[in-house]
């Protein structure tokens, strides 16, 4: 196992499969299987959802909504994404603890760091609800945050696309996939990864990110034996 601690992030809008809003079942499964894999090679997993599925704060400023109430409903939408992940793996006989920014204390468990690396330490996957309690921030942001405060090996950041590419490989067939890149590399050629944010903590940081296709069945485990899947950014 190339990777003992990780910090999975996973994207709310690809919880919807091929529905148009909300939670695909079977998409859920899915994932919930490729993360028990994971954890059944003995790999300590940590994991982030975004909540686009549900809400997006700035899609509701665009309507009128003040920035910060809808970013605000967002975490709330990570909260039922993180409920749904965690539901899905306990059918699977994985354990977990839900740990949120915000406090709701008759569903979750507050976040504290001490806590949610002992957690891991016990076998536990812990997933991080209400991204980092802030509006203003993203979820990747969040998923940056905690991944350094539990002091993960690497960020991986599971998407549809599988990898970096030198331009947008849905709108220019020509683009090719970078195996591996640099931080300094993103930030000239203007690439997009993570938002600025997110992606300036992990390189601040010297916290790896591997952008994969978390779709392709395998691929996590692959990756996480070392495999070439995906593109590696790092310093
Ligand atoms: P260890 O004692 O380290 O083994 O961890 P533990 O999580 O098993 O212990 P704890 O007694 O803290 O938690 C037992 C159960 O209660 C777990 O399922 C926790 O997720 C849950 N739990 C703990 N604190 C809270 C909380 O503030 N709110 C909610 N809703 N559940 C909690």
């Amino acid at each position: 196992m190339k990777y003992k601690r990780i910090l999975l992030k996973l994207s709310g809008e690809a919880l919807m499969g091929n529905k148009g809003f909300g939670i695909d079942q079977e998409r859920l499964m899915e994932y919930a299987k490729e993360i028990k894999d994971a954890y059944d090679a003995g790999c300590q997993v940590a994991l982030v959802i975004g909540g686009g599925n549900i809400f997006r704060g700035i899609q509701a400023e665009k309507g009128g909504m003040d920035r910060v109430h809808g970013d605000y409903m967002g975490m709330l939408a990570t909260v039922i994404n993180s409920m749904a992940i965690q539901s899905a793996l306990e059918g699977l006989g994985v354990q977990t603890r839900l740990q949120s920014a915000i406090k709701m204390e008759q569903i979750c468990e507050p976040f504290i760091r001490r806590k949610a690396v002992r957690h891991l330490e016990k076998g536990r996957v812990v997933i991080f609800g209400a991204g980092s309690g802030n509006p203003y921030f993203t979820t990747d942001s969040a998923a940056a945050l905690r991944a350094i405060e539990i002091e993960a090996e690497v960020i991986l950041k599971g998407t549809r696309v599988d990898g970096i590419y030198t331009a947008d490989p849905e709108k220019d067939k020509t683009a090719t996939k970078y195996d591996q890149i640099s931080f300094d590399e993103v930030y000239s050629k203007g690439l997009e990864v993570m938002d600025l944010t997110a992606f300036t903590l992990c390189k601040e940081n010297n916290l790896p990110i591997i952008v994969f296709d978390m779709n392709k069945k395998g691929n996590l485990q692959n990756l996480l034996k070392g495999d070439k899947v995906g593109t590696l950014v790092i310093a």
